[in-house]
């Protein structure tokens, strides 16, 4: 993944203007929902990151935010396993917070599950889910989402915190890979 990323890319599927105005609204949402209560962002590493730069700055009430990095695919395979592993833990103590997750995107729900049976067990004072994208037809496990921001087709896109292979995170817009791209892994 050397070239330029429009050698890898399809088309456009959300511009950054539909991006940013949609972040908007969902700051308001929250703003709105967590007024006068205590909250604590929770960013899942790396996919997540562009998102949660952005919405933070759209969200009024005070807000602290952590980390956290997991592992979602076993080798040699893009579908995600079940398997996930926790690479980097959050510093904070949840217990008795108000958590938002913020994710990237929910594919088939593998790595939310996961994610959130761990986060339930320290028993923070609630959770709920942000993600910035939804690919709903690709679910196999059931989760809640409380604030999406798009619904989008099962195709694999990347830019906006999304990685072909590592590289074109810095995208500001959502593309779709243009067909008969292989990608490494
Ligand atoms: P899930 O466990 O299948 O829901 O997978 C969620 C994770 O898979 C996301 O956090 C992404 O890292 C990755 N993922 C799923 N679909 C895509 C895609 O279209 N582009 C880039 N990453 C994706
Ligand atoms: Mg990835």
């Amino acid at each position: 993944m050397i070239q330029s990323y429009e050698e890898y890319l399809g088309e456009t599927l959300i511009t950054s203007e539909r991006l940013q105005a949609r972040i908007v609204e969902l700051g308001k949402q929250i703003s709105a929902d967590y007024e006068g209560k205590d909250l604590l962002l929770v960013c899942i590493l790396k996919g997540g990151v562009l998102f949660l730069t952005d919405l933070m700055r759209r969200i009024s009430v005070p807000h602290a935010i952590d980390f956290m990095a997991v592992s979602s695919y076993g080798v040699g395979s893009r579908e995600s396993t079940g398997a996930v592993r926790i690479l980097m833990d959050l510093k904070t103590d949840i217990l008795g917070r108000n958590v938002l997750l913020v994710e990237d995107i929910i594919d088939s729900g593998h790595t939310l599950d996961y994610i959130t049976r761990v986060l339930r067990a320290r028993n923070p004072a609630s959770l709920r889910i942000c993600t910035l994208l939804d690919k709903a037809e690709r679910r196999e496990v059931q989760v809640t989402l409380d604030y999406v921001g798009f619904t989008i087709p099962n195709k694999f896109v990347f830019g906006y915190g999304l990685d072909l292979d590592e590289v074109y995170r810095n995208l500001p817009f959502i593309g779709v890979v243009k067909p008969g791209t292989i990608l490494s892994d």
